[in-house]
């Protein structure tokens, strides 16, 4: 374990001091995410953009600790689709903490049955309970950015969302996001 210690935001709250692991995800890291195969298809070839980096605090993910990370989601969507995470269930079952730092977003949960959306914005403490997946998504024009709080032992498992799907997808509506079955087609 580590010693006690002070974690400080960064400038614009982008990182961690001291960091740890610093995660890029571009748009060909998220294949089979978003329901539109061909405008994801056509993104990668224009450019692979970076969809979201994961910036973590130096505490280890192994059991008893605390570890801690920014994630900061680009502003986008990709047919329609808002830019998000992959999503991911724990494979050991256990609740975390998000803190909304910057910008509009959402936390959306899926138990395998129900779905819920969180709307997220700065000062916004969302609660994961155990045995929910759980997908951030950007649904304003800016950066969206929030700090996760979570168990070290509790892992993560991407290949429970690609088998299940996370109950809703949130689209680009007129005004505002709109949330729509999971297998509708995009539009
Ligand atoms: O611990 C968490 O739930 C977050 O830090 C996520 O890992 C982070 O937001 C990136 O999402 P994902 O792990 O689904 O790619
Ligand atoms: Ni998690």
């Amino acid at each position: 374990p580590l010693s006690p210690l002070t974690i400080t935001f960064g400038p614009g709250n982008a990182t961690l001091e001291p960091q740890g692991q610093v995660l890029t995800r571009r748009m060909s890291d998220l294949e089979g995410l978003f329901v539109d195969g061909h405008a994801w298809r056509q993104a990668v070839v224009d450019g692979d953009p970076v969809v979201y980096t994961v910036v973590s605090s130096p505490v280890p993910e192994v059991p008893r600790e605390l570890p801690q990370s920014i994630t900061t989601i680009y502003p986008g969507d990709t047919g329609g689709e808002f830019w998000m995470t992959k999503g991911h269930q724990h494979p050991d079952p256990q609740g975390e903490i998000y803190l909304g730092l910057e910008g509009r977003g959402g936390l959306l949960l899926f138990d395998g049955e129900r779905a819920e959306w969180l709307d997220m914005g700065p000062g916004t403490i969302g609660y994961i309970p155990p045995g929910w997946a759980h997908r951030s998504v950007n649904v304003g024009d800016e950066p969206y950015r929030f700090l996760a709080v979570y168990p070290g032992s509790a892992g993560h498992d991407y290949g429970w969302v690609l088998a299940h799907g996370m109950g809703l997808r949130a689209r680009r509506g007129d005004a505002t996001v709109e949330l729509v079955p999971f297998g509708a087609p995009a539009s």
